[in-house]
């Protein structure tokens, strides 16, 4: 089956799905990131900010993939991530969600695994800058609850995304101001192991 995603809004290609049993929803097998080009880290540093403000222009499938690798991919052949966590416990997940769902990154498949097919982007986009931006990431712990070690782990994995971002021309805003009450309901886990989110897009 082939279907465009709420990411890619207005991206000219398709990707390629597979069905997922007993979900509606489809697995999102994305292209392997690219890991070379883009800016120098200088020029990338020399860029970050926080831009607040969004069009509706989508984000194509390998742009998607690149930010998610940033964020939590896999970068060494032990397994072992973009971002450091304490003992490597790995304990840590990133959603990407748009108007049309909720999906968590597995690095490993490079795929989008289906979580809900609900919009839970009023709960995140609380601020008018955010409503039309196509894409929002959710950082998480696997653990119970949020600790230290869990909240700079997420500092990594945004920071990675900033960075990314303001080498490929996209607009971010790390963001703690959103209902994580509604957002966890939603997703079936506990509201203390959200982290913080980031709204992610092309500039106006
Ligand atoms: C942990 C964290 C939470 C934040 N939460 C919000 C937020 O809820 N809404 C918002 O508009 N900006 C939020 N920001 C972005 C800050 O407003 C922004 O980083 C700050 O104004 C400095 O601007 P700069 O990122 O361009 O350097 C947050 C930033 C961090 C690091």
């Amino acid at each position: 089956m082939m279907k465009m995603t709420g990411f890619m809004k207005g991206a000219a290609f398709m990707v390629m799905m597979f069905s997922c049993e007993g979900m509606a929803q489809d697995i999102v097998q994305l292209p392997l990131p690219e890991q070379a080009g883009g800016l120098s880290v200088a020029e990338a540093l020399k860029l970050r900010q926080s831009g607040k403000n969004f069009s509706d222009r989508g984000i194509d499938a390998q742009t998607l993939s690149n930010i998610l690798w940033a964020a939590w991919g896999i970068n060494r052949s032990d397994g072992k991530r973009t971002v450091p966590t304490a003992m490597n416990e790995q304990n840590m997940n990133v959603y990407a969600v748009s108007d049309e769902g909720v999906w968590r990154y597995d690095a490993l498949l490079s795929q989008l695994e289906p979580v809900s097919e609900s919009n839970v982007v009023p709960y995140l986009a609380t601020q008018e800058y955010a409503v039309n931006a196509p894409l929002f990431l959710l950082y998480t712990t696997t653990g119970e609850a949020a600790d230290f070690n869990a909240a700079m782990q997420a500092g990594s994995m945004y920071q990675n995304v900033a960075l990314y971002c303001a080498s490929a021309g996209l607009n971010n805003v790390v963001r703690s101001y959103f209902d994580r009450a509604s957002v966890a309901a939603t997703l079936g886990i506990a509201e203390n192991a959200i982290l913080v989110s980031q709204v992610v897009g092309y500039p106006l």
